[in-house]
């Protein structure tokens, strides 16, 4: 029998590590998030508080239920809480150098060895973050998507070294425990869906950057004749366009393929400091 996660840790209190920790408190499980910037843990603290509170009043959540998940939520600039954590998921910056860094600590740190270290990056290499440390069979992806509390779907990614029992106990995480579906994919960068969706991402941003249509007309020829929730660009600003640029570096530098690669209008808008949604202006300005 698999044992269920009762205790996970999350670092990084972003938009990604928030979510993920807000699904799992509100599914019952005790969380804490750590974040080494402590404006970043309060932030991150804001921005979970302020999602629940906004389910409750979309009557989606009982008031009770918020509470509850508060409750189980804990916030701190103290890596070391994450001593008695049964799975740590590390949803940081796309950095492999500052990853790796990250999974040796926490290797350290975490003192149950039956412990499964994971990651939510969706370009990095797993088979480095789990040469990091000394339990290279509990070391795999586990990839989340942006709002993570109203995407359905999880990617595994078992690298070469991930044992069955890890990748068992990860999907019964994500499946039974959160309500997620999952896909399995090979320890590639973009796995499954960035695989995809990045190409189509950064084509968007070098169709604008040609002249060949405005923003607006990008967007709504894909949202009005694909029928994609949001067009390519408003998208990009959601996945944070410093965050899209890492990933297609990573690509880029696995496949050497050119449609992984950062268009220069990309990179200019990340040098400005325009990093999307998050940053209150990208492609799109917002309030
Ligand atoms: N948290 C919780 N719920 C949220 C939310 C959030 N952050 N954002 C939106 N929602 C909910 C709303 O409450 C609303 O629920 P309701 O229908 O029950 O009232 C529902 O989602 C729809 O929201 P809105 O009406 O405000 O807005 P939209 O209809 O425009 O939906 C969207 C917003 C959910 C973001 C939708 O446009 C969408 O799904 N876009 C595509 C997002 C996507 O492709 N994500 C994947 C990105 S790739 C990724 O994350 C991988 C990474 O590695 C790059």
């Amino acid at each position: 029998m698999v044992t269920k996660i009762e205790r996970l840790g999350v670092v990084g209190a972003g938009q990604m590590g928030g979510g993920i920790a807000e699904v799992s408190a509100r599914a019952g499980l005790d969380v804490v998030v750590a974040d080494v910037d402590a404006a970043a843990a309060e932030a991150g603290q804001q921005r979970v508080t302020k999602s629940l509170d906004g389910a409750v009043r979309k009557g989606k959540l009982a008031e009770a239920e918020r509470d509850a998940a508060l409750q189980n939520l804990r916030f701190t600039s103290e890596l070391d809480e994450l001593a008695d954590r049964q799975l740590v998921i590390e949803a940081i910056a796309e950095d492999e150098g500052i990853k790796t860094g990250l999974f040796g600590r926490l290797d350290e740190l975490v003192t149950d060895r039956d412990a499964i270290l994971a990651s939510n990056t969706s370009s990095i290499p797993i088979a480095k973050l789990a040469r990091a440390t000394d339990r290279p069979e509990q070391v795999l992806g586990v990839h989340f998507f942006n709002p993570v509390p109203v995407q359905n779907l999880v990617e595994l990614v078992p690298s070469l070294l991930t044992s069955d029992e890890t990748v068992q106990r990860a999907t019964a995480f994500a499946a039974e425990q959160l309500g997620k579906n999952t896909i399995q994919a090979q320890d590639r960068s973009g796995f499954v869906v960035n695989a995809l969706l990045v190409p189509y991402l950064l084509s968007a941003v070098r169709m604008l950057e040609g002249g060949f249509a405005t923003a607006e007309d990008i967007d709504t020829g894909m949202v009005q004749g694909c029928a994609h929730p949001m067009g390519p660009l408003r998208l990009a600003d959601l996945v944070g366009l410093d965050t899209l640029k890492a990933i297609a570096d990573s690509m880029h530098a696995e496949y050497g393929e050119a449609h992984f690669s950062a268009p220069p209008l990309l990179q200019r808008m990340v040098d400005a400091g325009l990093k999307g949604k998050k940053s209150g202006k990208g492609f799109y300005t917002y309030g």
